[in-house]
């Protein structure tokens, strides 16, 4: 009997309507529209508007989506694991919420929080879940409402961060397709560069952590910038040299998407043109776990059966990683 692989067999997304120019934030912070689209690619993002609507309110639109391009009934889904780093609360996870909102009665569920690099982790994760042969499909959510966690006083990170969400569905398969190799990295000491200062348990909320904006994304750009770059590049170059992929064989390079300049150096450094880079930088910004997902979304129709696809991302942390999959179907 040959291996059960996990191949991703659906893909749903969703952006909110709003659209935040890079000439709206000109407005907001002291910045314009060239910085921002020469540094990091964006020229804009999508927020979601309206009072006591979170994260699920944009994933639940992805995974109904998604549901209804697989045929699938609410009932049959094992597991939805849900990738944030905004859940709607710090408890009960968001998972459990999407899982209620879809109808998933027969499905368990967890928020994994591994910030920009959350969707590999959750592909991962729940590839093994498939390849066991005890689950038959596994949603995979990644998505963010970051709008929330955004200082929009904060030139520095208001520009880049986006709300979006994407979904996938994994299904077992007998034939050489799916997911084929992943390598998934963290360090720690990285944390201090991009983190949420309080809120958590070591600093939890009082009137001081609110007036002093500790509610939000705090980042050291340029040391992210580079850890991002080095990383994010090596980690892809060696899931290609792991599994003997030259450039010639990789058909899609799918990266996460938190400033062109570490896209282009990760494609650069796997050898891999322009031509084969997916992208959606400019209109959605950095979704955070929504990226890779949307770029699926957007770009599924490109896709063949037997396409090499390569993924990688780097995030808050530190984490990276690479996966290698073999996409599954026609569209
Ligand atoms: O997705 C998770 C991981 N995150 C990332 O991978 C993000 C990694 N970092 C980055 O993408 C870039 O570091 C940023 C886009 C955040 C910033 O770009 P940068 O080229 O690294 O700029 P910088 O922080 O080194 O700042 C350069 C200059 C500074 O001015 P001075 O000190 O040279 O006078 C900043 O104050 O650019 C200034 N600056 C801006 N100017 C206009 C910073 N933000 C802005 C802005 N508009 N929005």
């Amino acid at each position: 009997m040959s291996k059960i692989r996990a191949s991703i067999t659906g893909v749903g997304g969703y952006v909110p309507d709003y659209i935040l120019t890079n000439k709206e934030l000109e407005s907001i912070v002291e910045t314009n529209d060239e910085w921002i689209l020469t540094r990091t690619g964006i020229k804009e993002r999508r927020i979601l508007k309206g009072e006591g609507l979170g994260t699920s309110h944009i994933a639940i639109h992805a995974v109904k989506q998604l549901l209804e391009k697989t045929n699938t009934k609410p009932e049959e889904v094992d597991l939805l694991i849900c990738c944030t780093t905004t859940p709607d609360y710090v408890f009960p996870a968001t998972g459990n919420l999407l899982c209620d909102m879809a109808g998933l009665k027969n499905a368990f569920s967890y928020d994994l929080n591994a910030a920009c690099s959350g969707f590999l982790y959750g592909l991962m994760t729940g590839s093994q879940f498939i390849e066991t042969g005890k689950y038959k499909k596994v949603i995979v959510v990644g998505g963010d409402k970051m709008s929330s966690i955004i200082n929009y006083q904060d030139r520095a990170t208001c520009i880049i961060f986006g709300d979006g969400a994407g979904a996938i569905m994994l299904e077992p398969t007998h034939e050489e397709l799916g997911i084929m190799d992943g390598i998934l990295h963290t360090d720690g000491a990285g944390a201090q560069f991009l983190f949420q200062k309080s809120g958590g348990s070591r600093s939890p909320a009082t009137i001081e952590t609110v007036t002093n904006r500790e509610h939000f994304a705090s980042q050291e750009g340029s040391t992210v910038f580079k850890f991002a770059v080095t990383n994010m590049a090596n980690v892809a170059k060696e899931i290609m040299e792991k599994n003997n992929l030259t450039a010639e064989d990789i058909a899609y390079l799918a990266p996460h998407q938190a400033n062109k300049r570490i896209i282009d150096a990760t494609a650069e450094r796997m050898g891999v043109g322009s031509e084969k880079v997916l992208v959606n930088i400019e209109r959605y910004g950095n979704t955070t776990n929504g990226t890779i997902p949307l770029l699926l979304w957007d770009y599924e129709k490109k896709f063949k059966k037997g396409d090499n696809i390569v993924m990688a991302a780097f995030g808050g942390g530190f984490t990276w990683g690479a996966i290698y999959l073999k996409w599954a179907y026609n569209s």
